[in-house]
């Protein structure tokens, strides 16, 4: 009956058991998984248009290589997710609608403009750096299919964290106005950065029953602040300042306090009010209008093959 299953599903979930697409699981379980599965594939794809906007403007051959691996990367992300959300039931092209008729999420952060060549190794250094520490915990996430696309996503993440990091080093190192462009890069890209991780714990409506069900393994605050405890060091050894006059190590709990996160500005992001947002739908609602015809010839090959085959 319900209440067993019920039972036996929570069991599972306490003994650290994966649940795997053909398991029962309560609707409401299903419902969180699609809505942040399919979310964090969104967010994928749309940061690829971040990066894309500097491909061509790539200071070096070398630097060029390495940002279209990672922006590749991003795509392969985004299609390891949507192949686990779909294990739950969701179509491809009901996430794809969703977000282009604004009733999906992504991720505030891709909201922003890339301004500069050092946003790029900024995005790197922190964007790619906060999605390690919220993405490393998600590879132990309940559900079968969500955590096994963490473990290569993870690796992948790594290398972008460090290239762009590597390229904040070298603008740091640079002439004044190589270290002023990674400064202005730290300045505009820190706040929102933090508001990545979602809003306070207190302020966080899904966060109780994700944690209880093991889809999350940490709260947003607890990885907010374990990602500016590890980053605040990195900014001292570039030689950057981080923009917060309220940053100080704190002794007794040993880790940073920091300053007030301006928490209108993350929800008039997360409404879609973001500086770039409506740049950023347009152009992913031109690429799938105007590549239609790759799906086509897609489905009009395995149409021609079965037919064969038949
Ligand atoms: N950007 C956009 N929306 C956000 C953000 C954010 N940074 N943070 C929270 N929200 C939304 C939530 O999606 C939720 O809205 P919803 O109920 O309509 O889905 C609402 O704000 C309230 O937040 P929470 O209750 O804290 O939501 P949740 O428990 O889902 O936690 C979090 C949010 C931490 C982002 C979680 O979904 C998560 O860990 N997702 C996987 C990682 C991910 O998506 N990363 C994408 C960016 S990193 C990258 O791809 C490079």
């Amino acid at each position: 009956d319900d209440a067993g299953r019920h039972a036996a599903f929570e069991a599972r979930v306490a003994a650290d058991e994966f649940i795997e697409p053909k398991d029962w699981m309560p609707e409401a379980y299903r419902k969180t998984l699609i809505r942040q599965i399919s979310q964090h594939a969104h967010s994928e794809i749309v940061g690829m248009l971040p990066e894309g906007n500097w491909l061509t403007r790539a200071p070096s051959l070398r630097r060029k290589a390495i940002l279209l691996a990672k922006i590749q990367d991003e795509c392969g992300h985004g299609l390891y997710l949507y192949a686990a959300a779909e294990t739950l039931g969701v179509s491809r092209d009901e996430m794809t609608e969703a977000l282009h008729a604004g009733r999906a999420k992504y991720s505030t952060i891709f909201n922003y403009p890339t301004l500069t060549w050092a946003d790029i190794g900024a995005i790197g250094w922190l964007v790619d750096g906060a999605a390690i520490l919220n993405q490393v915990p998600l590879q132990r996430t309940s559900y079968g299919p969500y955590a096994r696309a963490m473990v290569r996503i993870c690796k992948e993440e790594s290398f972008h964290q460090r290239q762009g990091y590597e390229s904040m080093m070298q603008l740091a190192n640079g002439t004044p106005a190589q270290q002023r462009m990674a400064q202005d890069a730290l300045d505009r890209w820190w706040w929102p950065s933090l508001m990545m991780f979602g809003p306070p714990d207190d302020n966080s409506p899904n966060s109780a029953q994700s944690m209880r069900w093991r889809i999350k393994r940490d709260t947003n605050d607890k990885l907010r602040q374990k990602f500016i405890d590890v980053t605040v060091p990195q900014a001292q050894a570039l030689g950057l300042t981080i923009p917060d006059p309220d940053l100080k190590w704190n002794p007794a709990r040993e880790s940073y306090d920091y300053g007030a996160i301006d928490w209108a500005e993350f929800y008039a992001v997360v409404r879609g009010e973001g500086p770039v947002a409506k740049d950023r739908i347009k152009a992913r609602i031109d690429a799938w209008e105007s590549q239609s015809w790759v799906r086509e010839a897609a489905m009009a090959h395995e149409a021609k093959r079965q037919n064969k085959a038949a």
